[in-house]
């Protein structure tokens, strides 16, 4: 390994079977890591593995969905007993909102939050206590710029993104003083299958691996927010200074539908 991931040995990735999760996969395992990798579709993320073991890296993987508070936080304790976890990066997420921009429906705006906001805690707060105890340890939560300007085509996906900044960023602070350093992702257009559902303007839009590029250096220099792209960061974070009415028109152009998935 590389020295400056010197210390990222073992790394788990939820999400990992597609996206910003499988470039993140890559990147380290071209660096030399360990990797455990977790998502729901066994072939795609079978796929992501061999990629990561053709590059030299011990990966192994995990189906389960984020949601199961119970299975995932008990596998997370048994694969943190067998080789202890250096690096967790809480990737895995949904989009939610309405396939013809309508109103989001109440079972996908709960489907979006059980996922994106509560099933971030339960993959992250196992392994807060776990490294927590044993001081040492590294924590990535992959929010969103929506964070910050919240859009009315994705109303649970902004909602737990910025649930997320915020509990992310509180916890940082008690977690520093023990050992575990945590770091808040916000970003913006990534060109994944996520993004590739989405019908509308996506201005400065950068390819999976350039994220997994980014997210790494940010992490390898311990950064509390790693915001891209930098313009588009700017924007979102200063939209919380104007007043609402000004927020909102400016985010007209954002509006968005959502292509069937795969
Ligand atoms: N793409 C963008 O423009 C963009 C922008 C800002 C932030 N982000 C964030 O970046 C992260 C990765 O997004 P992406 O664009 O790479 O999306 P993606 O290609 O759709 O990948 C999402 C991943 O999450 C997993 N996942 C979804 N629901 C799950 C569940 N209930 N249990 C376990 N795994 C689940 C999927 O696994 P399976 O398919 O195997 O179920 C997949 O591996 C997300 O947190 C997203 O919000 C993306």
């Amino acid at each position: 390994m590389r020295k400056e991931h010197a210390d990222l040995s073992v790394i788990l990735i939820t999400g990992a079977s597609s996206g910003i999760g499988a470039a993140l996969a890559r990147f380290y395992a071209a660096r030399g890591a360990s990797l455990v990798l977790t998502g729901r579709d066994r072939e795609r993320l079978e796929a992501v593995a061999q990629g990561c073991r053709a590059l030299g890296a011990e990966t192994r993987t995990q189906l389960i969905d984020v949601r199961e508070r119970e299975a995932i936080g008990a596998w997370i304790r048994e694969t943190d007993a067998q080789t202890p976890i250096d690096l967790v990066i809480v990737n895995a997420a949904v989009n939610g909102g309405h396939p013809s921009g309508a109103l989001e429906a109440e079972a996908t705006a709960f489907e979006t939050a059980d996922t994106n906001f509560t099933g971030a805690l339960n993959v992250m707060l196992p392994c807060v206590t776990l490294m927590s105890g044993r001081g040492r340890g590294q924590i990535a939560l992959i929010s969103s710029l929506a964070a910050y300007a919240p859009l009315p085509d994705a109303p649970a996906y902004s909602g737990a993104k910025a649930a997320l900044l915020a509990h992310g960023l509180a916890l940082r602070q008690k977690l520093k003083p023990l050992g575990v350093r945590l770091s808040v992702v916000t970003p913006g257009y990534v060109k994944t299958p996520m993004g590739g559902v989405i019908k509308g303007w996506r201005p400065l839009e950068i390819s999976a691996d350039e994220a997994a590029a980014r997210i790494a250096r940010g992490l390898e220099s311990d950064r509390d927010v790693i915001a891209f792209p930098a313009i588009l960061a700017a924007l979102a974070r200063g939209a919380l200074l104007v007043p609402e009415w000004v927020r909102s028109a400016g985010l007209h152009g954002f509006r968005f539908r959502n292509r069937h998935r795969r």
